[in-house]
């Protein structure tokens, strides 16, 4: 059985903010690149890859419950990043707002008895404690590397040995 109409455009606006997301890691992806920062840039495109994955998941839940998918706009993601640091800190803030969001559904699923939502909202409930951890730590990896070039190559050099399913 369908799910109703409001929780239907909960879900679009959750496939939206997904997908917002995947826009916003592509632009600092493009940040880092054009600073030689290739192995922050490239863990910032593995994060866009990994949201388009988050946004598909939840535009198949929709079809497979015989709901309408209605993508909606992507704003522009915000750009002319000032620091290294500042970057990753938007990234978190990111990763709150889509972790604030999916906790919200859960609620709203909860309350309206939509149970076979909770399996894959709970996915998201623990992938998104792994992603604000991990952003979280290289934030104040960032901050403790500072203006240190050499830190900051270190530590560029590790975030690109990150691999495609992490
Ligand atoms: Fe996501
Ligand atoms: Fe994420």
């Amino acid at each position: 059985m369908a799910m109703t109409e409001d929780l239907e455009q909960a879900f679009n606006d959750q496939i939206t903010l997904e997908f917002s997301s995947e826009f916003a890691y592509l632009q600092m992806a493009a940040y880092f690149e054009q600073r030689d920062l290739s192995g922050f840039a490239e863990w910032m495109r593995l994060q866009a890859a990994e949201e388009h994955t988050h946004g598909m998941k939840f535009f198949d839940f929709l079809l497979n419950r015989g709901n309408t998918v209605t993508l909606g706009a992507l704003d522009a993601p915000k750009s002319g990043f000032g620091s290294v640091v500042e970057v990753f800190e938007a990234s978190l803030a990111q990763e709150k707002r889509v972790t604030a969001s999916i906790h919200d559904l859960y609620a709203r699923c909860s309350a309206a008895s939509e149970y076979q939502a909770l399996p894959l909202l709970h996915w998201f409930i623990d992938e998104q404690v792994e992603e604000e951890s991990s952003v979280s730590k290289i934030v104040e990896q960032v901050r403790m590397a500072g203006s240190d070039g050499a830190a900051l190559l270190f530590l560029d050099r590790e975030l690109g040995e990150r691999g495609p399913t992490e």
